[in-house]
């Protein structure tokens, strides 16, 4: 469990699903990413999934809670490139009604802390449909480095869009001003 006044990464519960269903299912929120389930039992069975992956060290998954509420709005999850994660990728969604409030920014600080100062991520990898403006620009945000083009990437029913490479190294992470530094 990561945490700072206000927000939780925890690992995700049966009982999630529910919520999860509501946050990230709709169309809106999950349109540029990998098709979410769409039932209850689905989410159920997603979050299974991640605990077995958890202990075959092959996944990691946390729900994003707002200070003062009980149930997830959001997923962040990192997964190993590299079979020791010195390579990872990440990826992220949360609930529309959370977009433009900050709260993912501090998820993905906590997360990304964890991976690189404890797992020993080297190296961590994102990648974003390029239509996608505030998947993009909150990576941008954050100081991932755009590397280039993938193309015909991502394929969604009879859609297919290119992805961008996005990274962030440890050593950059280092350097990235904290909240609470003096410096925002
Ligand atoms: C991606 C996501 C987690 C980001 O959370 P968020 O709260 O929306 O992110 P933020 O508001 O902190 O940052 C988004 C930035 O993109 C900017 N942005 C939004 N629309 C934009 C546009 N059309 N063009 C350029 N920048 C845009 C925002 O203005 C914001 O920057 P600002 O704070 O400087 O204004 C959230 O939008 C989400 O869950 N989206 C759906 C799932 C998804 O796309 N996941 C990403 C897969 S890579």
């Amino acid at each position: 469990m990561l945490h700072d006044q206000y927000v939780t990464l925890r690992e995700l519960r049966a009982d999630d699903a529910a919520a999860l269903l509501v946050h990230v299912s709709p169309p809106e929120v999950s349109r540029h990413i990998a098709p979410a389930p769409t039932t209850v039992e689905g989410f159920k069975s997603f979050v299974r999934w991640t605990h077995a992956q958890r202990r075959r060290r092959l996944h990691a998954a946390f729900g994003l809670v707002p200070a003062g509420n009980l149930r997830p709005v959001g997923l962040l999850q990192f997964w190993p490139i590299e079979r020791d994660y010195s390579t990872a990728e990440w990826g992220f969604v949360v609930g529309q009604q959370y977009w433009g409030t900050g709260l993912f920014g501090r998820g993905a600080r906590l997360m990304l802390d964890f991976a690189f100062d404890t797992v020993g991520v080297l190296r961590m990898e994102a990648r974003s449909a390029q239509v996608n403006a505030r998947g993009n620009g909150a990576l941008r945000k954050l100081g991932a480095i755009p590397e280039g083009t993938l193309r015909s990437a991502f394929r969604q029913g009879t859609r297919v869009a290119d992805h961008v490479m996005w990274s962030i190294l440890a050593t950059e992470w280092r350097s990235v001003p904290r909240a609470g530094d003096g410096q925002g």
